[in-house]
């Protein structure tokens, strides 16, 4: 949450500064105050108006205002914030953070200011590449300045690479990050994620549907919190959240390993969809067809990693979290397997075809604890990531 701090937002002019909209609605609904500051450049994408409606405040553009230098100087602008934001920064923008130019209302605030600044640059990828931007990030850096962003992806400009300003929900945890204080400071949680892929030959493995979204969605959560997170994954097809240490795992034994690498941890979130077997002896050729009829793959089991970390004597995460992917009875079978695992709380899903929750973007849980199963109503992955986290954080107390 970010109750009670205020965000000086200053808004560049780039195709990205529509998004700043929706990072306003974001940082208001966490507490936030924001006062925006929009650019002559920033003005030819967004309206001051529609950015006035969504902080709630007046926008600042001028300068020279003398209405505004009656009430507030823009030194006084600069320093009132817990932070000042940059979002989108455009390459001119960070040319001129870099010369210490104060020639408009925005230059001058983040020469004048005494917080410290975070950036999202946005850009067309050439131009975020140029040996001059390039040359600037790294002087920014050098001068203390917070950067998020940018990501990887489809551009405004119909190219594709780094350049896009980073999403609105990135930039908000970034925020929460910089400013510090989030209730999971200090406390480091391990999420494991993802499918695991066991080789059949060099070229075929054994996999299952997972997409890894619940596991990033839970991971971006407890970062958002203040934790330092490590996300031990498999081959997910959804990007790991930015800011947590990323630990990418092919097979179970590999996440065991993995897991064991990254403790101690206060608490762990077992979100993977593990294999239960590997091939016991997978062929380092690959396994041609012919002759020798149809291949047999002898199996074994894997390790169960959940299982194993709970009932670890020394060294345990006071908290430890599995999953239960369920088709049928899905209460009575975790309740269950929560005792048998030696786990101390399991979110039970169903996962049949017809809920759609496997590789969906919805889930619905029950969270079975020592003291009883609690229903979670049906909500976006995204929001079963918020509530957990807020829980870990509860009993990490
Ligand atoms: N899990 C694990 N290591 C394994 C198998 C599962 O850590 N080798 C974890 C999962 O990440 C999840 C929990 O155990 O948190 C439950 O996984 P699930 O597939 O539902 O349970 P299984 O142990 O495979 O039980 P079963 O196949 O009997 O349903």
């Amino acid at each position: 949450m970010l109750t009670g701090k205020s965000i000086l937002l200053i808004v560049g002019g780039g195709i990205a500064a529509f998004k700043t909209l929706e990072l306003v609605r974001l940082l208001r609904a966490q507490g936030a105050s924001v006062t925006p500051v929009l650019t002559e450049g920033g003005a030819q994408f967004v309206t001051p108006l529609s950015l006035a409606a969504l902080a709630g405040e007046t926008v600042h553009r001028e300068l020279f205002d003398l209405t505004a230098e009656a009430e507030m100087g823009h030194i006084e602008l600069s320093r009132a914030a817990d932070l000042v934001v940059v979002a989108p920064a455009t390459a001119d923008l960070m040319g001129r953070m870099v010369g210490g130019l104060a020639d408009d209302l925005a230059t001058t605030l983040l020469l004048a200011t005494d917080k410290r600044v975070l950036i999202a640059p946005a850009m067309n990828v050439r131009m975020w590449e140029h040996p001059a931007t390039r040359r600037n990030a790294n002087a920014l850096r050098e001068d203390g300045i917070l950067f998020v962003g940018p990501t990887e992806g489809d551009m405004a400009c119909g190219e594709y690479g780094p350049g896009r300003m980073a999403e609105p929900a990135e930039i908000r945890a970034a925020i929460a990050a910089a400013l510090g204080g989030g209730p999971l400071q200090g406390r480091h949680v391990l999420v494991t994620s993802g499918p695991t892929h066991e080789p059949v030959d060099p070229v075929r493995y054994i996999a299952n549907r997972s997409s890894g979204t619940q596991g990033a969605a839970i991971a971006a959560a407890l970062r958002d919190l203040g934790a330092r997170v490590t996300l031990v994954t498999g081959p997910a097809s959804v990007p790991a959240p930015t800011g947590v240490d990323v630990v990418p795992v092919e097979t179970a034994r590999q996440m065991l390993a993995a897991v064991e690498a990254a403790e101690p941890a206060d608490a762990a979130v077992f979100a993977a969809a593990v294999a239960d077997w590997h091939v016991r002896a997978a062929s380092e050729q690959k396994i041609k067809k012919g002759a020798g009829g149809l291949p047999e793959l002898a199996l074994a089991e894997n390790p169960d990693i959940l299982a194993t970390v709970s009932q670890r004597a020394t060294g345990r995460p006071r908290l430890v979290v599995g999953f239960a992917a369920e088709t049928e009875s899905v209460v009575e079978t975790a309740t269950a397997k929560r005792a048998r695992k030696g786990c101390d709380w399991l979110l039970a899903n169903d996962v049949s075809p017809e809920t759609g929750i496997m590789g969906g973007t919805e889930n619905r849980v029950v969270l079975i604890t020592e003291t009883g199963a609690e229903d979670w109503p049906r909500m976006s992955k995204q929001a079963v990531a918020d509530r957990l986290a807020r829980r870990i954080a509860e009993a990490l107390g």
